[in-house]
């Protein structure tokens, strides 16, 4: 009977920080509005650390309730994935401040980055191992302080991005959610569409790098936004067919966080009703590799999941990286 089990997902948590950023608050820092920013993102509103919270620390909150909700203790973890474009030091890696701060002193920790896709990589890694059976528990986690390396005096990018953390246990269970299937990609031609383009071996950290505000997020939204679109309702399809389902056999689909739009546009291409997908970018914004943690979070908690369900989480981001998992609810 335990060889026949399965990578599963046993335990989830999510953590937001209190402070809220409203659209009426940037309004008044940059050159922008309410409604333009809920007619091209759908986002209301977005969570920022304060008081010196760093990317460990939310990782640790929604870790301490994804362990909680699997029954483990820190003792019980073998390791720690963190996915994070927003890592509190360059290294040492966040899982290791992670496996610190939570006392898992048995856990290896290592960091994953393919940004906005990188809690689809991190999952897949997890995954790889529990399977393999080199380790029984790993926490996987999603952790992002995106206001850290955003731009607040660029209104193309600041709209975008909020603060939070989402983490997973994975284990081997009968009872649980059962990852079937992962898939990642990736294109590095298309590198310089989402990029941070100082503080590396390239351009390291000078007084100039930060006079010219290099150490912010940048990207070519229009160019990012069709080929997302085009890509995710492509990556959807072929998940489909590799996974022997119809697409209308699918329970829910947990988008990475980017855009309404993008997920209306694949909805509609798609031919799928937006009731098969669950949305919260209208609180969150764009959080990068946490969005689809917390959103899963949410929409178990919502009674959007329900117990043999397929779910679908669906990532593209920076690289351009882009994955998906298949989930058995
Ligand atoms: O997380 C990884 C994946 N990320 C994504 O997939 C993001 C993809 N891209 C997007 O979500 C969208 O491209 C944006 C939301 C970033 C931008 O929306 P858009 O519909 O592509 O707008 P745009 O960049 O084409 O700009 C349209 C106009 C421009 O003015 P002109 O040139 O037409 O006069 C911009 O200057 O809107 C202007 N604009 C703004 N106006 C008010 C740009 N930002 C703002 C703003 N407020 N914040």
């Amino acid at each position: 009977m335990e060889q026949n089990q399965r990578a599963s997902i046993t335990g989830i948590g999510s953590y937001l920080p209190g402070k809220v950023l409203t659209n009426y608050d940037l309004e008044k820092m940059v050159d922008t509005t309410d409604d333009w920013i809920i007619q091209r993102t759908g986002i209301r509103e977005r969570r920022i650390v304060e008081n010196g919270m760093v990317t460990s620390d939310l990782a640790v909150q929604a870790s301490n309730m994804a362990m909680e909700d699997a029954g483990v203790t820190p003792k019980d973890i073998d390791m720690i994935i963190t996915s994070t474009i927003t890592p509190d030091y360059f290294f040492p890696s966040t899982s290791c401040q992670v496996q610190h701060k939570i006392g898992a002193t048995r856990a290896s920790a290592f960091d994953i980055l393919a940004a906005c896709s990188g809690f689809v990589y991190a999952l897949s890694v997890g995954q790889s191992f529990v399977n393999s059976g080199t380790v029984g528990t790993v926490l996987v986690v999603g952790a992002e302080c995106l206001s850290k390396v955003t731009d607040y005096t660029d209104r193309t990018t600041c709209i975008l991005f909020g603060d939070g953390a989402g983490a997973v246990v994975v284990q081997k269970s009968q009872t649980k959610h059962e990852i079937l299937s992962t898939t990642l990609h990736a294109d590095g031609s298309q590198w310089d569409s989402l990029f941070m383009q100082a503080g590396g071996a390239k351009n390291p950290a000078s007084l100039e790098s930060v006079q010219q505000r290099m150490h912010y997020i940048q990207f070519k939204g229009r160019e990012v936004f069709k080929s997302a679109v085009n890509i995710v309702t492509n990556m959807v399809r072929e998940t489909a067919v590799k996974n022997n389902i119809e697409l209308t056999d699918i329970g829910l689909i947990i988008y990475h966080q980017s855009n309404l739009r993008i997920i209306e546009a694949v909805m509609d291409r798609l031919d799928l009703p937006m009731d098969k997908t669950f949305v919260n970018i209208d609180k969150y914004g764009n959080t990068s590799s946490a969005s689809i943690p917390i959103a899963m979070d949410e929409a178990r908690k919502a009674g959007r999941l329900n117990k043999g369900d397929i779910l679908l989480l669906v990532a593209i981001g920076g690289g351009l990286t882009w994955g998906v998992s298949v989930i058995r609810w």
